[in-house]
């Protein structure tokens, strides 16, 4: 019996995220300058199956790593930096050996990021094993706690994706509950929210010419940082509000308040990036447009990168796709579009001891 409690699989299946207060500066290890609130996306999500087992050599961590099927080093040394930086954390773990299998329902190279997906399904998955061997002492609130603390060491917006519909992470006095260390799920929330839709508009696929962290690093120098984090902090508490009532226009004007901030930070640091395409202006402009001449509630955001996120109810799902099919997609790398929508946050798709 003993033995069987010491091999298992275990897999989870987490989506990605977006921001609409964006977190963008950070200090410590992974702890966030400002506060930040993002959806809970559904379609672009990653899954992560480990397979555990007991191992004579009880010193530190041992893996494999395969991506879409095939082993992959670059990914299993960074997952293997990210266990031995936060060994403490990782007491239990270091009697098993993984082997850690992932895949995206998105293409890699499609130039959405991964990391807040990848990273919530591996620490999803660490934290089920770690559960699992220790007798399940965990469970609800405290669980995704610790599962949300794992993801932001690993990559921080990773920390809000495991949760429903919406999640905010920063400690913030308006939210109950709130704390920099972790994510928490935002109560109270409008239903209009609950089915939002993300159409996330490929601009281009290039890797990205600056890294999230060397980007958050720049925070440190720019000389708008004190102002940029007190107005997140101003902007998360008006958008909670939004948030409750249902003001679908307030929510709208900060995504897009917000994505501009943040592309506006990249485009004043030193050195400076500018990481917008002439297609995602474009794209911004007739999103614009269609807002004024179709009064329609059809609103954007971007994360640091030139795709475009067209936010939108699901009440006007058919006008938004026919003005995105219409007007948007030709702007497309390939035409390439992902339809997102809010959802209901991770789920397990694997659990048995071996
Ligand atoms: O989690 P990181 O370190 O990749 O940073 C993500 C930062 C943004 O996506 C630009 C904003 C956010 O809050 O998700």
């Amino acid at each position: 019996m003993e033995k069987n409690r010491h091999a298992g699989q275990i897999g989870w299946r987490s989506p990605s995220n977006i921001a609409i207060v964006k977190y963008w500066g950070k200090y410590g290890n992974q702890l966030p300058r400002n506060p930040s609130i993002s959806f809970t996306l559904s379609q672009a999500f990653t899954e992560t199956i480990i397979r555990y087992r007991t191992k004579e050599d009880t010193s530190g961590i041992s893996l494999d790593f395969s991506f879409e099927g095939q082993p992959n080093d670059g990914f299993k040394n960074r997952i293997a930096q990210f266990l031995e930086k936060n060994k403490e954390e990782f007491g239990a773990l270091q009697q098993f050996h993984l082997d850690i299998e992932s895949k995206n329902s998105f293409p890699h190279s499609s130039g959405i990021a991964s990391s807040a997906s990848s990273m919530s399904a591996l620490a999803l998955g660490l934290c089920s094993v770690e559960n699992s061997i220790a007798d399940n002492t965990l469970s609800g609130t405290e669980l995704l706690k610790r599962v949300s603390h794992i993801s932001r060491l690993a990559s921080g917006s990773a920390c809000r994706s495991v949760y429903p519909h919406l999640a905010a992470w920063g400690q913030l006095d308006d939210i109950p509950g709130s704390s920099q260390d972790y994510a928490v799920e935002l109560d109270g929330i409008h239903p209009v929210f609950h089915d939002f839709h993300d159409d996330i508009l490929i601009v281009s696929k290039e890797e990205k010419s600056v890294s999230s962290s060397a980007g958050h690093r720049l925070m440190d120098g720019n000389v708008y940082a004190a102002s940029r984090y007190q107005q997140a902090k101003d902007r998360t508490a008006i958008l909670y509000a939004a948030l409750k009532s249902g003001d679908v226009e307030a929510v709208g004007k900060i995504a897009e308040d917000e994505a501009l901030t943040l592309h506006a930070l990249m485009m004043c640091s030193e050195p400076s990036f500018v990481l917008m395409k002439p297609n995602s202006l474009e794209m911004i402009s007739r999103i614009k447009d269609i807002r004024q001449r179709k009064k329609l509630p059809i609103y954007f955001t971007l994360d640091a990168g030139p795709n475009i996120h067209v936010l939108y109810p699901d009440a006007i799902a058919s006008q938004a796709k026919e003005f995105i099919d219409s007007e948007l997609i030709q702007l497309c790398e390939e035409g390439r579009v992902i339809r997102d929508r809010v959802g209901h946050g991770p789920e397990q798709i694997q659990n048995f001891s071996l």
